[in-house]
């Protein structure tokens, strides 16, 4: 079906509108082939009486001249509807239309049948001749040729967004299968070491869970901020203690990789979606901390106080891998990801998100082989937010 393409729409509209007028005739319709009801549907109607036929079916069967030249194939050329068995009256009973004359053809495109169309009554009051029938014949088999052109773009644009979903789902479900991995290792070790006098394993199994743990609510926070849109919700918020909030939250995750985390705050406090900056805070540094190589990795999260323009600055700096410059141009789309099954690709999308809704913007210097810094521009007193 190509019903709901606007586009589509007014092409078929404004072509078999000219061939009318070329022919003289007072009304014209397309009818196209509903394959799941087996039957024809007005999708487009032109003329002074058109009402209550738009989407109206008709059944493909010999009880209407609509019918008829779908079901046998065949153009007609009618110069007295009424005087024709198979002209069906109801539905000039319905629209108050009287019909006279009818041209009517079969849409046809390589060998697929797409619908009808009909053009009824000349102005004069003639009947439709020869002539008009070898024209509405060649208009539409031209209909017919954009419509089926249509239906395939629609079905590409199908099959590509199909694609890409399929990817995204792919690519989620692998990252998700190594966290639900990790989780089972795990609880292994904690269900083989439970009873035992020495905790220290049941220790070890409860860190991995509570790790993996962390990563799968990361991801599913992240997929939950990217598909809504989100007006902040502005409160006072002490952005030092929120920072060190964040930097507690991955020390571990940290330390396990040898990397050093500190942070510094020259602001007591703004005015801020505090829950919103923790999710970019939490992207931020987790992505420098996976930037860094084991051993001697150090992030630095800074709060700038403000400038002139009433804005202050959030920086999170590593000296990790740094970045490619093609890989810098592509961080902020939703699902790039240099990770493997171990990243979604949706972190930074959050963040530049987050921090648009805020007001703000987002900034990043890289050099490759160095590190890598990220600052968040931030309003102190975001438009929005309640004054006092
Ligand atoms: N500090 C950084 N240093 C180097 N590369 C980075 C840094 N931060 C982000 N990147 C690059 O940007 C990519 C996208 O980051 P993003 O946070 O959106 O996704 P991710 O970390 O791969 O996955 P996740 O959705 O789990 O966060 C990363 O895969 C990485 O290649
Ligand atoms: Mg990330």
């Amino acid at each position: 079906m190509v019903a709901g393409n606007l586009d589509l729409a007014d092409v078929l509209r404004s072509s078999i509108h000219a061939a009318a007028e070329a022919m003289n005739a007072e009304a014209c319709s397309i009818l196209l082939k509903d394959p799941e009801a087996d039957a024809l549907r007005f999708h487009i109607v032109d003329g002074p009486q058109t009402h209550g036929l738009s989407s109206a079916a008709l059944p493909i069967d010999d009880h209407s001249i609509a019918g008829w030249v779908a079901n046998h194939q065949e153009a007609v050329l009618i110069p007295d509807a009424y005087g024709d068995a198979r002209f069906n009256r109801d539905w000039d009973l319905r629209t108050g239309f009287r019909t006279k004359s009818i041209l009517c053809a079969p849409l046809v495109s390589q060998d697929r049948q797409v619908g009808v169309m009909q053009i009824l009554n000349r102005r004069d009051g003639r009947a439709f001749d020869e002539y008009d029938l070898v024209l509405s014949q060649a208009v539409a088999s031209l209909i017919a040729v954009a419509i089926h052109n249509a239906e395939e773009h629609e079905a590409r644009l199908r099959a590509e967004r199909l694609a890409t979903i399929g990817q995204t789902i792919a690519g989620m479900a692998h990252c998700v299968k190594n966290i639900l991995n990790g989780l089972r290792a795990g609880s292994y070790i904690i269900d083989q070491e439970m009873g035992e006098a020495d905790t220290s394993k049941v220790a070890r199994g409860w860190k991995i869970v509570k790790k993996n743990m962390m990563l799968l609510s990361n991801i599913v926070m992240d997929m939950l901020s990217y598909s809504k849109e989100r007006k902040p919700l502005y409160q006072p918020c002490r952005i030092g203690d929120l920072c060190e909030d964040v930097v507690g939250l991955l020390r571990q995750q940290a330390g396990d990789k040898g990397v050093t985390l500190v942070t510094s705050s020259d602001l007591d406090e703004v005015c801020a979606d505090e829950s919103g900056l923790r999710r970019c805070l939490i992207n931020l540094v987790g992505n420098a901390i996976d930037a860094c190589s084991a051993g001697g990795g150090l992030v630095k999260v800074d709060v700038a106080a403000a400038d002139a323009d009433g804005r202050f600055a959030i920086r999170v700096r590593d000296n990790g891998c740094g970045m490619e410059p093609q890989a810098r141009e592509k961080i902020f789309d939703a699902f790039f990801s240099t990770k493997g099954g171990k990243g979604t690709g949706l972190g930074l999308a959050v963040t530049k998100k987050i921090v648009e809704e805020h007001g703000g913007e987002i900034r990043v210097e890289s050099v490759l082989g160095q590190g890598t810094e990220f600052a968040l521009v931030l309003p102190v007193k975001p438009a929005g937010a309640a004054s006092g």
